[in-house]
């Protein structure tokens, strides 16, 4: 079956976004990466809470050096640049900002989607969306940090199964019907908006927890040298990182390099 794709016209994303406190919009209909356009934009003069947004992408980044697929008319690829300087939250704080965000823009659909730590959203086990959080540096101080997201949105958005590294699906094969991909870009822009001022607080990281997928489940945690860690899920450290119940104790595992798997299964 033929989707519609909802337009990028600029008149029409502005519209849907007017309620919104943006710095500024900048939006393409193909782009290589929309992080690579934020942080060149956040190295110059972007605002705080300036937005690109694209249609496509042709050359998206996923965590761990992975492409990730924008096909046209058929997802959500965006990148939110923060200021703040010395206030910013660590980057885990700011991955599960994004994963949050997502989260509550598909509940707002009526899709119940759960968090695999760090950044990935899921749902039925598969993943429709990830973030990918970059930061730049003048010595130690922290000019900018970008929020990159991208949803599958319509059918056709998700790779194929054996095409990622991850089982992929999308919101509409969740929901059963065609989307408006607008309604999820205000409903994940609302939501960023509505919780950044709270990235600091208890309140963020229990919400944050209580989206986690396989919380008192065994996952394996593989580092990037292919080192696994195996061990019951616990919860979130106060800097976003994951609690795991391991055969020797109490373990933890910073937002960085790290791959969960359900189970105890190592295949990466
Ligand atoms: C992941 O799951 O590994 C993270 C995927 C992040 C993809 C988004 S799409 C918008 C932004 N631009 C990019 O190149 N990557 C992020």
């Amino acid at each position: 079956m033929e989707h519609r794709s909802v337009d990028f016209k600029e008149e029409t994303v502005k519209a849907a976004l007017r309620a919104l406190p943006l710095g500024g919009l900048r939006i393409f209909s193909s782009i290589g990466s929309t992080n690579d356009a934020a942080l060149e934009w956040a190295r110059g003069d972007a605002a705080d809470m300036s937005v690109v947004l694209a249609d496509e992408q042709t050359a998206g980044r996923g965590r761990a050096g992975r492409q990730w697929h924008t096909p046209a008319g058929k997802a959500l690829a965006l990148s939110v640049i923060l200021r703040g300087g010395d206030s910013q939250p660590p980057s885990g704080r700011l991955t599960g900002l994004g994963a949050l965000a997502v989260i509550e823009a598909c509940d707002s659909l009526g899709v119940q989607a759960s968090i695999k730590w760090p950044n990935d959203v899921l749902w039925a086990g598969r993943k429709t969306a990830g973030t990918l959080v970059e930061a730049i540096w003048s010595g130690e101080r922290l000019r900018a940090a970008v929020i990159g997201i991208g949803i599958n949105i319509l059918r056709g958005s998700a790779p194929a199964l054996g095409a990622a590294f991850y089982p992929a699906t999308c919101l509409e094969e969740a929901l059963g019907k065609s989307i408006n991909r607008l309604e999820v870009l205000r409903a994940v822009l609302s939501s960023i908006v509505a919780w950044r001022p709270l990235v600091h607080t208890p309140r963020f990281l229990r919400t944050w927890e209580s989206h986690l997928a396989f919380m008192g489940e065994e996952v394996t945690l593989i580092l990037d040298g292919g080192a696994a860690v195996t061990g019951e899920v616990l919860g979130l450290e106060q800097d976003g990182g994951l609690r795991l119940k391991g055969p020797t104790g109490v373990l933890t595992a910073s937002v960085g390099e790290i791959h969960l798997q359900p189970g105890n299964d190592r295949i990466r």
